[in-house]
């Protein structure tokens, strides 16, 4: 192994590898520390990474590919004990080619997602996939894992953004699908099976990507709900007064901005009026969307949908209320207590059935959970936390918990993964959910690609 170590230090130079003693922050995310590796490398080339992945999977070493590691589920670090490496690729960053007339961008996949959106708006162009991460996580996880974010409801997931792809293949291989068409039916849509693989088929490398016209004025509202099983009449009158203006619509919990506004003295109350639910919807366009947002309050209001509500009428208040969205990831606000989580899909016009359906099973099981939701609301997710007393967290109520809330998402016909991936965290609870058939054909195309079993171990559905 000494011997294998240090061809592949050869492989990258001095600076790219990192002992594993200096890098423990690649090692572990959110959720905690990971399994141990031989080290990290840090290729500044595709060329780089196929000689690293054909010396790896030669070695039977596997390679986990890390991005920003900023994923939610345990998908870019080491959780299996077998030989690994971790793969970062953040050195990887440039922006290769960006074409205006074209209106797409080629790009190295380390490029960090914030760098890429500045990039396209100093060209009145837009890179559609935002989320609040977007100033650490890469392009390449962002595809890696089909991320979702704030933008969905307008441009549709991260998948619907690319174009092309240049994947390194375990056995060291280079396909170079790093087209710029629009349209192209000659063969298998390769790039499909790698957009969401999560790292287990291959490397992702290189992307181009479709950029659109950038939308020059956004404005934002805050409103309370006066119940949440009116959300999706508030959601249709939206989209029936603003149309495609209608650019995001993120149910929060009250619970939440009660917590953000207590952690984070800097962020404003935007409203004195307190609600279970609240929704922050923006609009965008070209010109001003001013009398579409005040349409949708007034008929909100007159229909008794909307109990109060607030309009940023300048960036520092419209930043305030994006601030409060984005403080809404919960793990913040309950340490101690015994976490359980889902990243729930169902058909839009469900989620508030799923909420109220949702909060009746956890209660039946442990009175005193705390349920907590935030939901991008135009997409049909819904990022579902239950916080158990950690007392209560260790006995078999648990897993009755995850039981329960697994069934019930089957039982509305959604997913218990929607925009975050799998990653070695939801595995067993995604296994469930597919029918043989399906694992069969899904387990064939990572034999193909992978027959070794070298990339990004246990995760997604597979053990290796
Ligand atoms: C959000 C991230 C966590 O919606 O997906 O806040
Ligand atoms: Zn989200």
């Amino acid at each position: 192994m000494e011997k294998i170590i240090e061809e592949l230090k050869l492989i990258v130079g001095k600076k790219g590898w990192l002992a594993v003693e200096d890098a423990p922050e690649l090692l572990g995310d959110i959720t905690g520390s990971g399994e141990d590796c031989l080290l990290v490398l840090r290729p500044e080339s595709t060329e780089e990474v196929s000689r690293i992945t054909a010396v790896c999977c030669a070695n039977g070493i596997a390679i986990i590919p890390q991005g920003g590691n900023t994923n939610l589920c345990r998908m870019a670090i080491p959780t299996e004990k077998s030989p690994t490496i971790v793969l970062s690729l953040k050195r990887m960053n440039r922006i290769i080619d960006l074409n205006v007339a074209n209106a797409t961008v080629t790009v190295e996949a380390g490029c960090v997602m914030q760098v890429l959106q500045e990039t396209a708006a100093q060209n009145g162009l837009l890179f559609a996939p935002d989320w609040g991460a977007r100033g650490a996580a890469t392009v390449g996880g962002a595809v890696g894992t089909n991320g979702g974010g704030l933008n969905v409801l307008r441009y549709g997931t991260t998948r619907e953004q690319v174009l092309g792809l240049e994947v390194v293949l375990p056995d060291g291989r280079v396909w170079n699908g790093l087209r710029r068409l629009i349209k192209d039916n000659s063969g298998f849509d390769l790039k499909q099976l790698f957009i969401g693989s999560e790292g287990t088929l291959g490397i992702i490398t290189k992307l181009a990507f479709k950029l659109h016209p950038e939308q020059a004025v956004s404005q934002s509202m805050l409103v309370a709900l006066s119940d949440v099983s009116r959300l999706i009449e508030l959601y249709q009158l939206g989209r029936q007064i603003a149309g495609e203006r209608l650019t995001a619509f993120e149910l929060m919990p009250g619970i939440g901005i009660e917590k953000a506004l207590q952690r984070y003295p800097d962020i404003k109350r935007p409203m004195e009026t307190r609600a279970d639910w609240y929704v922050l919807i923006r609009m965008s366009d070209r010109s001003s969307v001013e009398e579409h947002l005040m349409a949708l309050f007034e008929k909100g209001s007159y229909s008794e949908v909307i109990a109060d509500g607030v309009l940023a009428s300048s960036g520092t208040q419209e930043r305030n209320l994006w601030e409060l969205r984005e403080q809404m990831i919960p793990h913040q606000y309950f340490k101690g207590y015994t976490m359980l989580k889902w990243d729930v899909s169902v058909s839009v016009d469900r989620i508030s059935d799923f909420l109220v359906a949702a909060q009746a099973k956890v209660h039946g099981l442990c009175s005193d959970a705390i349920c907590y939701a935030v939901s991008h609301v135009g997409d049909g997710n819904i990022h579902y936390t239950a916080y158990l007393d950690p007392e209560v967290g260790k006995t078999g109520i648990k897993d009755e918990i995850y039981d329960v809330i697994d069934e019930l998402i089957w039982s509305f016909g959604g997913s218990v993964v929607a925009e975050h991936g799998v990653g070695a965290l939801f595995r067993d609870q995604v296994r469930r959910q597919k029918s043989d058939v399906e694992y069969d054909l899904l387990t064939r195309v990572k034999e193909t690609f992978d027959p070794q079993g070298v990339m990004n171990p246990g995760k997604m559905l597979f053990d290796r």
